[in-house]
């Protein structure tokens, strides 16, 4: 039996991340591999419920962090965990990446305590690969206005996106081995070739 991988996508708003993740997980399936996709917050039931609490009811920020890490807990038990076990591949659109950016870097919650919080819900636990797809304020805001009925993150101002940019690229900074940076200005050809050859490389080509 081959190791499942866990291989996150994260990024801005606007990004674009969402448009990839099917092809790549059919990239990875045309090498062999059992794949699942997956989404945070949410991927259970109760996850799912607790989405949509999130993404349109006002609350106050460590409320909103700690209902993420509910979600990912429940997201973890019911289906990250056994996949990964069967040796099957999980690929989430966004993980904790996302919670350090957007209640950190976002809405300003301590990175500390978002750190004790990973450490419990998921301390041995991290993914393999994450894609990071990045995008200047500018850029997001363009594809974005293209977009109806945002969501409670989509419509916060200036200063929140810029927060949630630099925390996402300063851990860019700190995990260079498992946070790899899409410069997702470019065309979507170009962004899945680049995608292509990452699925390649991973399943040994
Ligand atoms: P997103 O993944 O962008 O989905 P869609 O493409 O349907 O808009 O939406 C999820 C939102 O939740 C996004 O704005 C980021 C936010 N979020 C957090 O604030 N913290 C988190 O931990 C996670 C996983 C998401």
């Amino acid at each position: 039996m081959t190791t499942g991988k866990f291989i996150t996508f994260e990024g801005v708003d606007g990004a674009g991340k969402s448009t990839h993740i099917a092809a790549f997980a059919d990239s990875l399936r045309q090498h062999g591999r059992t794949v699942i996709t997956t989404r945070e917050p949410g991927g259970t039931e109760l996850g799912e419920q607790l989405r949509s609490l999130l993404l349109h009811e006002p609350m106050h920020l460590e409320t909103e962090a700690l209902l993420m890490f509910a979600a990912r807990r429940e997201h973890l038990a019911q289906v990250i965990a056994p996949a990964l076990a069967r040796g099957d591949w999980v690929i989430s659109d966004r993980f904790t990446d996302a919670t350090f950016a957007y209640q950190g870097g976002g809405r300003g919650m301590s990175l500390d305590k978002l750190t004790q919080l990973e450490q419990w819900v998921h301390g041995d636990l991290q993914p393999d690969l994450t894609l990071l797809f990045d995008v200047p304020l500018e850029v997001a805001r363009e594809r974005l206005q293209k977009s109806r009925d945002l969501d409670k993150f989509e419509q916060e101002q200036d200063d929140f996106f810029i927060g949630v940019r630099q925390v996402y690229l300063q851990r860019a900074a700190q995990f260079p081995q498992r946070i790899r940076v899409i410069d997702a200005t470019r065309p979507i050809d170009a962004i899945a070739d680049e995608l292509q050859q990452v699925a390649d490389s991973l399943c040994g080509e």
